[in-house]
């Protein structure tokens, strides 16, 4: 991948390009520094999981007020710990949906007054897109056309990524996302929020084979449906209250687990992609990371793996796309609002 955009409509951006990015669509305050689109020079992620775990879920209003509590100091511990002070950045960049409307304000608003203070551009980011460059931070060498495996708790997708803003969609959930799916089962099962960690953690402990749950639409293209799985999983502990848990939350898991994989690798064949990743806080999840891998070496392609922090809420992978939106379409309005529905751009 090049390291320079040949730009017309843009902004000129080259390796030397400082970028703050901002991040709070969910529970997560973060801001990172990142140079020329992937040199991460500070990431700090500020999670409010604590604050909101007693209420078994994201509570927007405490989530707006939290962000407006912490997104100072994070944005300071990030520039300190790139060794900058605001004035050397060359943009700004904030994620403007989807997500949360006032969570999403507090970045928005906070990324605009430095643009403007610092007289540097804004860059408006789409949070889906800064998922889909995670791996390209870590990872510069991967060529496109990419197949990226979008599970977060909000989305469940199957994107191609044939060029830079270039996205196809090659399948997605009819019903909940698979993050969903995991937090609505951790909740089910007692375990707390978020489901995802939990039953990750629990499952060690359990016999993935131990119940057969059904695995929707596993041969019916590339779209996915996990709520028949959630009812099933409900089912199983009514009619079974002396199932051990850990053996349920294994079972669902490798349910998830499998037509995800089989899902990406019947997606990354079908376009020929020259390499498979995942994105979002599902990918976190470690039966997942480990079967993608085997899968990406059976079939002999390139797989790449983005750590942990990377796939999970970060600024680092706003600051990278917004090196990318940067360079395409120059900089945003400072009169860039926030849409908690922001879809993906994609080719028709
Ligand atoms: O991408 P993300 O941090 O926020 C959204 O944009 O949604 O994803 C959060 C989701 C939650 O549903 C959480 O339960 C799930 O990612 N998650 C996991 C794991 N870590 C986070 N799911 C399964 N296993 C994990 N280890
Ligand atoms: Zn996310």
């Amino acid at each position: 991948m090049t390291t320079t955009v040949p730009s017309t409509m843009g902004f000129p951006i080259h390796a030397g390009t400082k970028i703050l990015g901002i991040e709070t669509s969910c529970d997560e305050t973060a801001a990172a520094v990142v140079v020329g689109g992937h040199q991460v020079r500070s990431s700090v992620v500020s999670s409010q999981v604590d604050i909101h775990a007693r209420f078994g879920g994201v509570v927007p209003e405490i989530a707006s007020r939290a962000h407006v509590d912490l997104l100072t100091p994070v944005i300071a511990e990030a520039l300190v710990e790139a060794g900058l002070e605001g004035i050397e950045l060359d943009a700004v960049a904030s994620t403007v949906g989807p997500g949360l409307v006032g969570a999403l304000l507090i970045g928005v608003s906070t990324a605009k007054a430095l643009a403007l203070v610092w007289d540097v551009p804004f860059v408006a980011v789409n949070h889906l897109e800064a998922h889909l460059y995670a791996a390209l931070v870590e990872d510069p060498s991967l060529e496109l056309p990419l197949v990226v495996l979008l599970v977060s708790g909000g989305h469940t997708m199957l994107i191609s990524m044939e060029g830079h803003g270039r996205y196809r969609l090659l399948g997605s959930t009819i019903d909940d996302a698979a993050g969903e799916a995991f937090d609505k089962v951790g909740r089910y099962l007692g375990l707390g929020y978020p489901g995802g960690p939990a039953i990750d953690r629990i499952s060690m402990e359990g016999d993935p084979h131990a119940i057969a749950f059904p695995r929707a639409m596993y041969n019916d293209g590339l779209d996915f449906s996990f709520s028949g799985l959630k009812t099933s999983v409900i089912n199983h502990v009514r009619k079974h209250p002396e199932s051990a848990t850990a053996d349920v939350a294994a079972s669902f898991q490798e349910a998830v687990v499998d037509v995800l994989v089989h899902k990406a690798r019947k997606a990354a064949q079908q376009i020929g992609a020259k390499g498979l990743v995942l994105g979002g806080g599902v990918a976190a999840n470690s039966l997942l990371r480990e079967r993608f891998l085997s899968a990406c070496v059976e079939d002999g392609i390139h797989g790449f793996l983005p750590s942990r922090a990377m796939c999970t809420d970060n600024a680092a992978m706003v600051a990278a796309a917004a090196w990318w939106r940067l360079g395409a379409d120059g900089p945003s309005g400072l009169d860039h609002g926030a849409d908690p529905n922001l879809k993906l751009p994609l080719l028709s």
